[in-house]
């Protein structure tokens, strides 16, 4: 729960004038904590959240009502119990105050951009150093960098502000390189990297820190979290008004241009909101590789035909997790190597393989002959079978809605610690319910991935086998609530392969998910063992 009231024990060295009584105590989203940060270090020239008017006003005119330019609404939504509050004191996530908020004013929005609509207005006040956040010491404040290049004797000198969300390949260090000359003058300007993750998560930062012997001389990185990283809907604002933001964060920093770093087919936003902003935003100059040469240049000087395509987020990302090499064309060696420290192939990660189907749809065998392969292919496995974790992990368990739930959960449960530990689940139970396979899937992706099979074995035919005997025993109405004859079974619309065992043998089955494994990068390809032959397959071809 994010509100509470409680004591409120300031840290000696900073009680300043907070009081010492009890004041609600109330931990912003992350999009607000974001904001806050930023207001009490200085990167915004605000001293508290907005008013109506002052909202109201940015989102219409990109100012506040005293003229002057702002781009985005910097507000605090309340849930109902805080909304009449006139003093807060607004923490960190572990509870960790950070500041306190005089209330000036209480006020309704109705944006429907965030679950709260009441909002509170009014000046904070600086309570503590934020502790919570990752990479914590790179979080300078604009003081700080201001300081170190008043110290350094470089306050003068032009500093680029580069914002960067996502790896610096080798066409983002052409461009930097490129705009700190230009903007240079005679010499060259600094370089000022603002790295923008989530408050709570470092995500690719590594690598976008290894570049730095690739940029110019004592570049700078900061770390900050803009409050509209990992949030991209929120107000709808014009177009480019984040882009304004990080500007006036970079001119904080005491930047004299800004150059956002985009993905390869982002289309560049120089809109008309860009005339707008506190320092120019460069405009990314476009650059190729030259297969001919096999250097980068200007776009202008390298022909289509000898331009080289480059990989999208998304395809390099499916290279990592396929283990492949990043081409060195496209990324410095450095890079390369954290980005596949970072994202490690999928042969390395942890995976759950989730069988889903009627009870004698065939999940059973399916399932231990995929065990079976996943072992061979050289990785460890557990197999979670329906009837044997019902003797075990859920014994007492019943088929009601709840206990078939509990049941899927605490599979679910073992699956992801498998899964986080880099290892192979297979699990097999009937799991009727989308909604429970969908928590299941949600719990296993927070450390792994998660591959979900549909054994769609229709029911006459499963029923027509009936292995155990249990069909006809639900049709006598001797076992109520069986599913597929008196229970439901949804079938998953989210499956990544769908089996079905009426014409095939098992083994087929097994062979294809065993396949579709393969494919996706799970088990090392066939290629790869003939790459390293061993006797048993030569004399089996003979
Ligand atoms: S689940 O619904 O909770 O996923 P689970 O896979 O663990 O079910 O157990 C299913 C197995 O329990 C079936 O294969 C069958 O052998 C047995 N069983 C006993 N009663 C039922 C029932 N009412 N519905 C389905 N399966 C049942």
């Amino acid at each position: 729960m994010t509100v509470g009231r409680a004591e409120v024990g300031l840290d000696a060295n900073h009680q300043g004038q907070v009081p010492q009584d009890t004041a609600p105590v109330f931990t912003p989203d992350p999009v607000t904590l974001a904001h806050l940060e930023l207001i009490l270090n200085g990167a915004y020239p605000l001293t508290g959240f907005m008013t109506s008017e002052e909202s109201a006003s940015t989102i219409k005119h990109g100012r506040l009502p005293d003229g002057t330019a702002w781009p985005v609404p910097v507000t605090l939504p309340v849930p109902d119990e805080l909304a009449g509050a006139e003093r807060l004191v607004l923490a960190d996530p572990e509870g960790a105050p950070l500041a306190e908020l005089r209330v000036g004013q209480h006020w309704w929005s109705d944006h429907r951009d965030h679950e709260y609509g009441h909002r509170l207005a009014g000046e904070v006040r600086f309570a503590r150093p934020p502790m919570y956040g990752v990479l914590r010491h790179l979080r300078l404040a604009p003081t700080e960098i201001r300081g170190q290049r008043d110290i350094g004797g470089f306050a003068d000198r032009p500093l680029l502000a580069v914002l960067a969300e996502r790896p610096l390949h080798h066409r983002s260090l052409h461009q930097i390189r490129a705009a700190a000359e230009e903007i240079g003058g005679d010499g060259r300007a600094e370089v000022l990297v603002l790295i923008d993750t989530p408050l709570d998560d470092e995500g690719l930062t590594p690598a976008i820190l290894a570049a730095e012997p690739l940029l110019p001389p004592r570049t700078r990185f900061v770390v900050t979290t803009l409050p509209t990283s990992g949030r991209r809907d929120g107000h709808p604002l014009p177009a480019g008004r984040h882009d304004l933001l990080a500007a006036h964060v970079a001119r904080a920093y005491g930047a004299t241009h800004l150059l956002i770093d985009r993905a390869p087919g982002d289309p560049a936003a120089t809109c008309e909101e860009h005339g707008h902003a506190p320092i120019p935003i460069l405009p990314a100059a476009e650059w190729r590789y030259d297969t001919r040469e096999e250097l980068w240049r200007r776009a202008d000087q390298v022909p289509d035909d000898r331009a080289e395509t480059e990989p999208g987020d998304a395809e390099v990302e499916e290279m990592l997790a396929l283990g492949r090499e990043l081409p060195s064309w496209f990324t410095p060696a450095r890079v390369a190597t954290e980005l596949h420290r970072l994202c490690p192939a999928r042969t390395r990660r942890g995976l759950t393989v989730f069988l889903t189907g009627l009870s004698g749809s065939g999940k059973s065998t399916i399932a231990r002959g995929v065990a079976e392969g996943v072992r061979r292919a050289g990785r460890t496995v557990t197999l979670l079978d329906g009837d044997v974790v019902r003797r075990l992990l859920s014994s007492g368990l019943t088929f009601s809605r709840a206990d078939r739930d509990l049941n899927i959960r605490r599979i679910g449960y073992v699956a992801a610690e498998i899964t986080r530990h880099g290892g192979v689940a297979v699990c097999a139970p009937i799991a009727p319910y989308a909604a429970t396979r969908a928590q299941v899937r949600a719990m296993v992706e927070e450390n792994g991935d998660f591959f979900l099979v549909h054994v769609a074995t229709p029911l006459e035919v499963c029923e027509e086998r009936d292995r155990k005997g249990l069909y006809a025993k639900a049709r006598a109405g001797e076992i109520p609530e069986f599913t597929g004859i008196s229970d439901p079974y949804e079938e998953p619309t989210d499956a990544d392969l769908v089996v079905d065992t009426r014409d095939a043998a098992e083994g087929e089955s097994v062979a294809e998910v065993l396949s579709a494994l393969r494919a996706g990068g799970w088990l090392p390809d066939h290629h790869d063992h003939r790459n390293h032959p061993s006797h048993v397959e030569h004399h089996d071809h003979r």
